[in-house]
């Protein structure tokens, strides 16, 4: 089996690509320092896909460490990254923290690689590289230095490094793909692995999984007052799930082609959903009310934004097939199996 070491793994995206890649005929090799995640994600992979699999509780920032996985690991095929920090007001506190974890996992990663003839890497970018798109929905055309904290620009920078990694001397041999999620959102349909969000959740769905469950207070509405349908944000919100296999989807499609090869796509469903239909598909999904109220707008949250996926599906053969109201169920059977225990 082909090797693919997930530094991330443990998290919610990298969880349930490592579950995908399993599904595909990969082997997981997750690098995980728990530093924003449970062992317990593991046990939930491995719940899923029939055995154990390999992981390394290790700092992606500590080159030796990293240095000792791979020449434990042996031949690795490649390297899905999303080992990072993602909280874009935790970036605004502490912006020193996110740039040396962010910056510094990638370099090491990428360095790491290079010493181990590993070609193959995917990334973890964002859509938030386009701050507030001129144009919607946003194509992967627009411009991408736009991010409006200092999270959003560590993807920035992490994006280029790899650009400018394909176009040197060492970069020949080197395939990357940067994949731009929108929203993700849900859970993986068994519930053994889902979003583990670590104290006060700042994402809306979580958010509205742990109100539902009468573990937070009403849910705050940040804005009714948008030019939106219904006052509210739109965005799009992408099935963890569908997200997951657009990893494996670039995985697969990089290998035939010629290298250097460092191509962007968007990730996310091309529909945009308000804040307000989000509660509205919840309740029909799970036959659960969500207390909430309207608050003031958060600073910093654009209108609205919603991909453009022309390319990821006519380039990568990729396209979203689970809707909102799928995720939202599957967020809530999570929420339900972590029953009381919680997250404080
Ligand atoms: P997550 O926090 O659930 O997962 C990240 C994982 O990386 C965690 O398990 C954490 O313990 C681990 N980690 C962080 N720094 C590490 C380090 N130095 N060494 C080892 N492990 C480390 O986050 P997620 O939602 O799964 O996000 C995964 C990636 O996707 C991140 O790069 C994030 O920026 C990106 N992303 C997330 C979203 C989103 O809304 N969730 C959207 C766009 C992009
Ligand atoms: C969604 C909508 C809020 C909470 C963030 C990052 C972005 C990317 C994805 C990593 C917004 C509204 C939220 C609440 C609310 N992450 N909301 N009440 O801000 O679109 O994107 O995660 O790359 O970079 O910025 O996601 O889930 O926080 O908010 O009304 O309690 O829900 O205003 O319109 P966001 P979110």
């Amino acid at each position: 089996m082909k090797k693919v070491i997930v530094t991330g793994g443990a998290g919610f995206i990298g969880s349930h690509t490592c579950v995908e890649l399993a599904a595909a005929g990969y082997e997981p090799i997750i690098v995980d320092d728990l530093r924003n995640s449970q062992e317990r994600a593991v046990h939930g992979i491995a719940r899923i896909i029939g055995r154990m699999p390999r992981w390394h509780l290790v700092d992606c920032t500590d080159e030796a460490a990293m240095e000792r996985v791979f020449a434990q690991e042996g031949h690795v095929h490649g390297v899905m990254h999303f080992a990072a920090h993602k909280s874009v007001p935790g970036s605004v506190d502490d912006p020193v923290e996110y740039y040396r974890n962010n910056i510094r996992s990638m370099v090491v990663v990428v360095r790491t690689m290079q010493r181990h003839e590993v070609r193959r890497i995917v990334f973890s970018s964002s859509c938030t590289v386009y701050g507030e798109p001129a144009v919607l929905p946003v194509s992967e055309a627009q411009p991408d230095r736009n991010a409006t904290s200092p999270y959003g620009f560590t993807k920035v920078a992490c994006e280029q490094l790899l650009r400018d990694v394909s176009a040197s001397p060492a970069g020949r041999e080197l395939r990357s793909v940067l994949l731009r999620y929108f929203n993700p959102v849900g859970a993986h349909p068994s519930a053994h692995i889902g979003e583990l969000p670590l104290g006060v959740p700042n994402n809306l769905v979580p958010f509205v999984t742990q109100a539902a469950a009468g573990l937070r207070p009403a849910v705050t509405v940040f804005g009714d007052d948008y030019g939106t349908p219904d006052g509210s944000c739109i965005r799009d919100y992408i099935h963890v799930v569908d997200l997951a296999r657009a990893h494996v989807a670039a995985l697969d499609w990089m290998e035939p082609r010629p290298a250097p090869l460092c191509e962007v796509f968007n990730i996310g469903t091309g529909v945009g959903h308000s804040v307000l239909e989000v509660l509205r598909t919840f309740t029909e999904a799970t036959g659960v009310d969500v207390p909430f109220m309207v608050g003031p707008r958060r600073k910093g949250d654009v209108p609205v934004v919603y991909a453009d996926t022309r390319k990821s599906s006519a380039v990568l053969g990729w396209t979203s097939g689970l809707t909102l109201r799928d995720a939202l169920r599957d967020a809530w059977r999570w929420q339900c199996s972590l029953k009381e225990e919680v997250v404080q």
